[in-house]
């Protein structure tokens, strides 16, 4: 038998590119490729990367710049750019950094192993299509090796909210879910693999619609599918959109006994002028309000959420409304971003804020939203909650787990394994995970 050829895969981005990492990762094993951490190692290198702000873009560039010594020494090794910078900057990329032999975008990745061995006869290979059929139905069966106790699994993909700033709308494409009965199928093979947790992922994870055995299926009821599977202990769901929060959504977080109690549920902005201007068709009065009909369904629910910061006409005044609405919320994660302009969205031609205005703003909400971070943290000291442990800590004999809220938790000297789920009482508070021990 030959010997295996080398992957080095590298993720950049969201959740929705971990999972797809993923599975391009298992299309080239069927073309003799098995991964390897290193890309010393590499017969063929491969980026996944995201458009999202300029920075995220940039890396790439950098990060290809890098593999130059390599390719030289090594003219077999193939590089290729996937995700969302090659659906965007397609060709361009071949023509800035002439090294690059594969582009690939992230909705015909599941012909990734007829391009591999296009690169292989020496060509060039480029597809960012939106094809019409179905990855998810082309890409080969999944493994069914023993894996880790947690995984994302993507049911939906794409946005048809074209929020001012975003360039999601335009690299993933329009909205599209899975059939349920496929999804219900991915999950119960993953538990058959160890799997206790599944996330289920989408840009617009709540919009999801897919066709079920008695017509569009919502997200509640995909959730109360999985419910039902054994051996699935917990699920969650990323990212929502609060138009989408339906009723029957919002009950599954008071009554779905493996629903964990964390929700992310980006608002972007405080101000309704801004959030007028951002094309995000809520205002902060109807998110608060929305909140609160979650907590009455979930008085536990931890909130997450995203913030961005000086988008184009934000005014002193605007950004305070932020600061109150956060206030307001006290979110127990939140993920905040300087504006960046992203070519071809609408926001991209209005006036923009001063760089360094909108620097000093991005500080002081993120100085609001640690403190708030750290306070609902500190306070799980002394509860208990379950953990669903997932690997070894740094320490010698110590077991790292999350929590029902997403809280890292370490607990050392027990007897555990990954996929041991555990009443731990929570004993100290850390910069950035809790501490206790097993009941
Ligand atoms: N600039 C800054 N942040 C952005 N996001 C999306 N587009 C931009 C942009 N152009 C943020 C939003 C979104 C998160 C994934 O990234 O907050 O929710
Ligand atoms: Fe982007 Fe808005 Fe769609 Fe989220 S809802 S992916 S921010 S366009």
């Amino acid at each position: 038998m030959s010997e295996p050829k080398k992957l080095y895969i590298k993720t950049y981005g969201c959740q929705m590119n971990v999972y797809d990492s993923e599975r391009m990762s298992e299309a080239l094993g069927g073309q003799g490729y098995v991964e390897t951490q290193s890309p010393e190692d590499a017969d063929m290198i491969l980026l996944n990367t995201c458009h999202i702000r300029e920075k995220a873009a940039e890396k790439v560039y950098s990060e290809l710049g890098r593999f130059k010594g390599l390719k030289a020494e090594k003219p077999d090794l193939k590089i290729g750019v996937a995700g969302c910078v090659a659906q965007a900057e397609g060709e361009e990329i071949m023509r800035r950094q002439p090294l690059v032999d594969l582009v690939v975008g992230p909705q015909s990745y599941h012909r990734l192993p007829e391009l591999e061995a296009k690169t292989r006869a020496g060509e060039k290979a480029l597809d960012t299509d939106f094809p019409e059929e179905d990855k998810f139905e082309k890409l080969k069966n999944r493994p069914k090796a023993k894996r880790g106790p947690t995984a994302f699994l993507t049911v939906q993909e794409g946005c048809d909210k074209f929020c001012a700033f975003c360039v999601v709308p335009y690299t993933r494409g329009a909205e599209v879910s899975r059939p349920a009965d496929r999804i219900l199928r991915e999950a119960q093979d993953l538990v058959e693999r160890g799997v206790r947790e599944i996330t289920l992922l989408g840009q617009n994870v709540n919009a999801y619609h897919g066709a079920g055995p008695d017509g569009d299926m919502t997200l509640a009821g995909l959730v109360w599918e999985l419910n039902k599977i054994d051996g699935l202990e917990r699920i969650r769901f990323t990212t929502s959109h609060p138009n989408d929060m339906t009723d029957d959504l919002i009950e599954a977080h008071g009554t779905c006994e493996k629903l964990m109690p964390y929700l992310h549920l980006p608002v972007q902005s405080g101000s309704d002028k801004i959030l007028k201007r951002m094309n995000r068709s809520h205002t902060a009065e109807s998110y608060l309000r929305l909140i609160e009909r979650i907590r009455e369904a979930r008085p536990d629910i931890l909130m997450s959420g995203d913030f961005i910061v000086g988008f184009p006409e934000e005014t002193e005044e605007d950004f305070q409304a932020t600061l109150d609405l956060v206030e307001q919320v006290r979110y127990g994660y939140a993920y905040s971003f300087k504006y960046s302009t992203r070519p071809g969205t609408p926001a991209a031609e209005r006036p923009q804020v001063d760089p360094q205005e909108a620097d000093d703003r991005l500080q002081r909400l993120q100085a609001l939203i640690t403190r708030h971070q750290r306070e609902i943290q500190d306070a799980m000291v002394g509860r208990t909650v379950r953990v669903l442990f997932e690997k070894p800590g740094r320490l010698a004999g110590q077991m790292v787990g999350k929590s029902e809220y997403l809280h890292a938790v370490h607990v050392s000297g027990a007897d555990l394994s990954a996929g041991d789920l555990r009443n731990v009482r929570i004993t100290a508070s850390g910069a950035n995970s809790l501490a206790g021990e097993v009941l």
